[in-house]
């Protein structure tokens, strides 16, 4: 091919070209190892030595053709590229954002979760036990035998006769744990779970609530412990200047019992509502195992003593952070769950 009929094919070329491929493939066809214009450069060795000069510029004018043809077409089609990925991915900033509403843990879970870290650090394993349980497990093997009137406190849900309802408290798993413990394993469980009782729900009751039991058992176990127990978990949830004091109670399976209160974190003793103008708030009911209870469930009570507790987490929650109605636990309003403090106190 000559150079005349290069130059003519070459613009022909040009004005076809729509693409980056198509555009690189011209690159091959003209400037390619056995691309036209070099093999028209080659050629010059044939060329008559007066007629290499013109015929050497000509080639080179061809070659600059091509190249700023090239870099310009490129250019193009690169700035095409973009413009198309730009309008496609375009972001109107002016439309209004759409709002997202992220859930947050239910308040009584992380309230629970924190007791339970509170106990897994000493060494407390966390167990379950059936919400549909057995008379003999929710009150008999507790020292609450049939007729006794210390069942009137907890007003039961019966499903079967009267062997089997809705556990009532959450100490049968006290006795589920002890069994399973044969008489001779020392024990650290405490045992988060719902119980149901026959109460008309309002601000402050629930037909259905939470508990978390605690049971100790091991040799030379006495109240003191418990009180220490105690004490860390309240300095924990409620902030380290919080004090711990036990006073008189009465529970059929422990012997002695107590209610354990704490200072008043709201007042700190100088009496407000929270505290009821005493300066002291009771959260717990607890203590030391009855000889009955450990013999029932086959530990020896010669060997073996024991605390037990026993803490409302609906009141705890709604002490630490502040709510009056414990009806919010069970809302699946997003609205209300946001608006808890939940602020770590440590
Ligand atoms: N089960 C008791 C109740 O529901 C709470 C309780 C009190 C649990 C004393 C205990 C305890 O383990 O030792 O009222």
């Amino acid at each position: 091919m000559n150079i005349e009929s290069v130059k003519k094919e070459l613009e022909k070329d040009l004005l076809n070209v729509n693409s980056m491929n198509e555009l690189n493939d011209l690159k091959v066809k003209y400037l390619g190892k056995k691309g036209l214009i070099t093999e028209l450069n080659s050629n010059i060795k044939n060329i008559k030595n007066e007629e290499k000069k013109e015929y050497g510029q000509k080639v080179n004018d061809l070659r600059n053709t091509f190249n700023s043809f090239y870099e310009e077409k490129k250019e193009k089609l690169e700035k095409e590229i973009l413009d198309k990925k730009l309008s496609s991915e375009a972001i109107d900033i002016s439309l209004p954002a759409t709002k997202i509403i992220s859930g947050a843990p239910n308040i009584l879970e992380e309230l629970i979760e924190q007791v339970e870290e509170v106990f897994m650090s000493m060494g407390y394993d966390v167990v379950d036990g059936p919400e549909i349980e057995l008379d003999k497990y929710n009150f008999e093997m507790l020292n609450i035998p049939k007729g006794h009137p210390a069942r009137d406190a907890q007003d039961t849900f019966y499903i079967e006769g009267e062997e089997i309802l809705l556990r009532s408290q959450t100490s049968p798993v006290q006795v589920r744990t002890m069994l399973e413990g044969k008489g001779e394993k020392p024990i650290r469980v405490i045992c988060p779970g719902k119980t149901y009782r026959r109460d008309d729900d309002d601000a402050t009751h629930s037909h259905q609530f939470m508990q978390i039991e605690g049971l100790l058992v091991d040799k030379d176990i006495s109240l003191s412990d418990l009180k220490g127990t105690i004490d860390i978990l309240a300095k924990k949830l409620f902030g380290p200047e919080t004090e711990t004091r036990f006073h008189p109670s009465y529970y059929q399976f422990t012997e002695p019992s107590v209610e354990g209160d704490i200072s008043c974190f709201n007042c700190h003793g100088k009496g407000c509502n929270i505290c009821k103008n005493t300066g002291w708030i009771t959260v717990v009911g607890a203590g030391v195992v009855h000889p009955n209870v450990l013999r029932m469930s086959g530990y020896d009570p010669n060997k073996w003593s024991g605390f037990a507790f026993g803490f409302g987490a609906e009141r705890l929650a709604m002490l630490k952070y502040d709510i009056n109605d414990c009806r919010v636990f069970y809302n699946t309003d997003l609205r209300e769950s946001k608006t808890f403090d939940r602020k770590e106190q440590d």
